[in-house]
């Protein structure tokens, strides 16, 4: 039960297929590669390629990315603390269903806070979120602006824009750290395979 738990009565059905057993027959073990950082960061980008990369080599794979689970799944939620993390939570849930359905997700959410990327870690078997940190500056950000939506903020048109009027809280202990601004796309991902094969998710 959760603290949202509103139905009683129901229990855990058994099912004969594990993920131990789904793995064997990828050849690869699942877990989410949780990217955060500012918007226009570079997370949908790097992820966008490294799961290019990951196709490429036999690996299955499933991108889930703000922009676009705010059009579905999360359409009814905004950005207020308690919106981003009620969109984070149900990324959670998802991500650990793709999880058990043996697949290598990649997550890129800004998911501004320690405590809200805590929740979604919690949510996932031991061990299966790794954490990568897009660390380009806030001022590299405001300059690429590829959606305009700094200049927005900027004008006070956007109110709880992240690094500008919303905080954003850098990861303590990352198991990645990556800024797109000094590393090309291919030392980025060149990383982040090394990353995997070392947690021996892939080989
Ligand atoms: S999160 O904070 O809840 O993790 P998420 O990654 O889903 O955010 O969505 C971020 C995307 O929404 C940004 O890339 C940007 O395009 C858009 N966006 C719209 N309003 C905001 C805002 N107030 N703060 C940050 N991003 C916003």
């Amino acid at each position: 039960m959760t603290e949202l738990s509103k139905a009683t009565h129901i229990q855990w059905q058994q099912y004969q297929i594990d993920a131990a057993a789904r793995a064997r027959l990828k050849g690869h073990q699942s877990t989410v590669l949780w990217f955060t950082g500012l918007s226009g960061s570079g997370k949908s980008t790097v992820a966008n390629a490294l799961e290019q990369e990951l196709l490429a080599r036999g690996v299955h794979t499933y991108l889930l990315d703000g922009d676009n689970v705010r059009h579905g799944l999360c359409a009814d939620l905004g950005f207020s603390e308690a919106d981003r993390r009620e969109n984070l939570r149900r990324v959670g849930a998802v991500a650990g269903l793709m999880v058990d359905a043996g697949l290598l997700v990649l997550s890129a959410f800004i998911s501004p806070l320690r405590e809200q990327r805590e929740l979604v870690k919690s949510m996932l078997p031991p061990g299966k979120f790794l954490e990568i940190y897009i660390a380009t500056p806030l001022e590299v950000c405001e300059q690429r602006d590829v959606k305009g939506l700094y200049k927005k903020a900027r004008a006070g048109e956007i109110a709880h824009f992240t690094g500008i009027s919303d905080p954003y809280e850098a990861p303590l202990a990352a198991d990645l750290v990556l800024n797109t601004a000094q590393s090309s796309l291919e030392q980025s991902v060149d990383k982040l395979l090394a990353l995997l094969a070392s947690k021996g998710v892939i080989v």
